[in-house]
């Protein structure tokens, strides 16, 4: 007797008319149309399962802080910076919690099952460090939460930077963050990915840095550290989160980077995240305004692995959000021009599969061995989730039922035409 059968689903890879079926939390079996005895068992009508959203890059430890103590009124990301300046004194572990829990809420109701999350080391108390550490064991039931150590005021230019961050991994934080383009000089911002680099790989860490979060053609610290990465022997393991400044480099040596990064052995990954990218970059420009994200589709031409990331939710750098990985992909492939049928099946990896190799999950997809968490959307296939961003039915964590949403559809009232629509053909 199985825990759950999940019938009549089609999947993100095409296949219709398929049963996914779950016991002990795993997937054993994904066959067409496969009937056997089940405690639970759910038609999924045609609708599309997909393995659970994933975000690569986050900051939980500023969301739902939106207006604290005062609204970014430029929109710009030093203002950000500024504004979570004036915040950071007087914050409480105990709102820091309320708050990343508050969010964590969110994201499971839109099957958003894991995020990286990167969390402020600058202040010496590591009062966020803290406070995201008991997040992350309050939450892993149902959500793999991810620490990146980040020294948002920058590792060198900050005092204690060094040992702020060295303590926050001692205290657990999974990987080794940075943010060269803050650094005081260029040259600063490279030693800086030099020395977060040679930590990594002296603590076996992974390493997620900020690079290049600028519209600056001439921050070019993702070089070094595609770099770093190869001369580290770090393969697979560090990754470049909003590389800005490639969307304004000149072409002939983003001819030549691109390569660089390939061939650093898919050592490094690049996030773009469309919805921060497209409200701060280009902050400084009149018309015509850059659109500030990094060359998405021609990273993933030349083979390196690409992933979409929220940033922010409600906190000084943006306004909006609500955890929904689809309105990423959605914004993505907007800014992107990603419009072809592959380039839209690519976002959709860009938040799923993409993202969880950035994390490194294990047991992430819909196979046989996975962990059985996934996600029933009102939507028949992948493009129509986007276009949709599509109503979360049921999200399922280790076999778990963890949220549900009545399925949406307006009541019509007019003359000779149907009586309700769901905003499909
Ligand atoms: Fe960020």
């Amino acid at each position: 007797m199985l825990d759950l059968l999940i019938k009549n689903a089609s999947l993100p890879d095409g296949r219709t008319h398929m049963s996914v079926a779950v016991q002990n939390g795993k997937i054993v079996n994904v066959q067409a149309s496969l009937d056997a005895p089940a405690h639970v068992t759910v038609d999924a009508n045609g609708y599309l399962l997909s393995p659970p959203f994933v975000d690569p890059h986050f900051h939980m430890d500023a969301t739902l802080s939106y207006g604290l103590p005062r609204v970014n009124e430029s929109g710009t990301l030093l203002e950000g910076i500024a504004v979570w300046g004036e915040l950071k004194p007087t914050l409480k572990a105990d709102a820091i919690i309320d708050r990343a829990l508050t969010y964590c809420d969110w994201a499971v109701a839109k099957g958003l099952l894991a995020i990286r999350s990167h969390v402020d080391t600058s202040d010496a108390s590591l009062l966020a460090v803290d406070a995201l550490l008991e997040v992350k064991k309050q939450v892993a039931p149902y959500i793999d939460l991810q620490l990146v150590a980040f020294p948002q005021d920058g590792v060198l230019r900050s005092k204690g930077g060094v040992d702020n961050l060295q303590r926050a991994l001692d205290k657990g934080v999974d990987v080794v963050g940075g943010i060269p383009h803050f650094e005081r000089t260029m040259a600063e911002g490279a030693a800086s990915v030099k020395l977060l680099c040679e930590i990594a790989a002296e603590r076996g860490k992974l390493v997620d840095m900020h690079c290049d979060e600028t519209d600056d053609p001439m921050s070019r610290h993702i070089e070094t550290l595609a770099f770093e990465a190869q001369r580290l022997g770090l393969q697979g393991r560090v990754n470049g989160s909003h590389c800005t400044s490639m969307h304004s480099m000149d072409n002939y040596y983003v001819s030549k980077l691109l390569p660089l990064i390939a061939e650093s052995g898919v050592s490094v990954s690049v996030i773009a995240n469309p919805l921060i990218n497209i409200t701060l970059q280009g902050r400084h420009d009149t018309y015509p305004k850059r659109r500030g994200m990094t060359r998405v589709p021609e990273l993933m031409a030349a083979g390196v692995n690409v992933a979409f990331g929220h940033d922010c939710v409600m906190d000084p750098w943006y306004g909006m959000g609500s955890g929904d990985m689809l309105e990423v992909a959605h914004m993505g492939l907007h800014v992107a021009q990603m419009t072809s049928q592959k380039g839209i099946r690519d976002c959709f990896d860009a938040v799923t599969v993409n993202a969880a190799k950035v994390m490194h999950l294990e047991g992430y997809g819909l196979e046989a061995g996975c962990d059985a968490s996934f996600v029933l959307l009102q939507a028949r296939d992948v493009v129509e989730a986007i276009r949709l961003r599509a109503n979360r039915l049921k999200v399922w964590k280790n076999g778990m039922l963890a949220a549900e949403t009545p399925e949406v559809a307006a009541n019509l009232r007019l003359p000779r035409r149907p009586s309700t629509t769901r905003f499909m053909t």
